[in-house]
């Protein structure tokens, strides 16, 4: 099955529900990894809207990504517990360890996410990598996480 087909049926499957557009990109993000362009335009016309207005949408939300993540996802919660207990440096961290800035994949394959909130705002700051969320992560514990992934 070809991609716009693929994503034609994803389409149909959310036809009828208010409010489609997120669900579909979600649908689509987590059957491909993140939404292709090539995606957009059949989404926009089942959806009677222009590709414009999707890929505004796609661009928008730090969730959906247009290109392919790397072998790693490491997700840094930005919100607002977090970055009230060293976020920002840990955000930095990341990015001088990865050798890239947000949504940047790094040499070793480490795909580099802002998150805004991972329910551990007790535990601040929060940090997940490859889905497994992690609580109180500084710079060293950042570095253990990602050698322990081989990343
Ligand atoms: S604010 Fe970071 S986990 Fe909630």
């Amino acid at each position: 099955m070809t991609l716009t087909d693929r994503v034609a049926d994803i389409c149909r499957a959310h036809s009828g529900t208010e409010g489609a557009l997120l669900p579909i990109l979600h649908a689509v993000q987590a059957e491909y990894g993140h939404v292709p362009p090539l995606a957009l335009p059949t989404v926009a016309k089942a959806l009677g809207v222009t590709v414009a207005e999707v890929q505004g949408v796609v661009s928008f939300y730090h969730d959906f990504r247009a290109a392919p993540p790397g072998r790693h996802v490491l997700k840094i919660c930005r919100a607002e517990a977090c970055q009230a207990m060293g976020g920002a440096a840990l955000a930095e961290a990341a990015k001088a360890r990865l050798g890239v800035d947000w949504h940047g994949t790094s040499a070793q394959g480490v795909t580099l996410e802002p998150v805004f909130c991972l329910g551990l705002c007790a535990a601040a700051p929060a940090a997940m990598l490859n889905g497994v969320l992690a609580a109180r992560v500084d710079a060293t514990r950042l570095g253990e996480m990602l050698a322990e992934a081989g990343a």
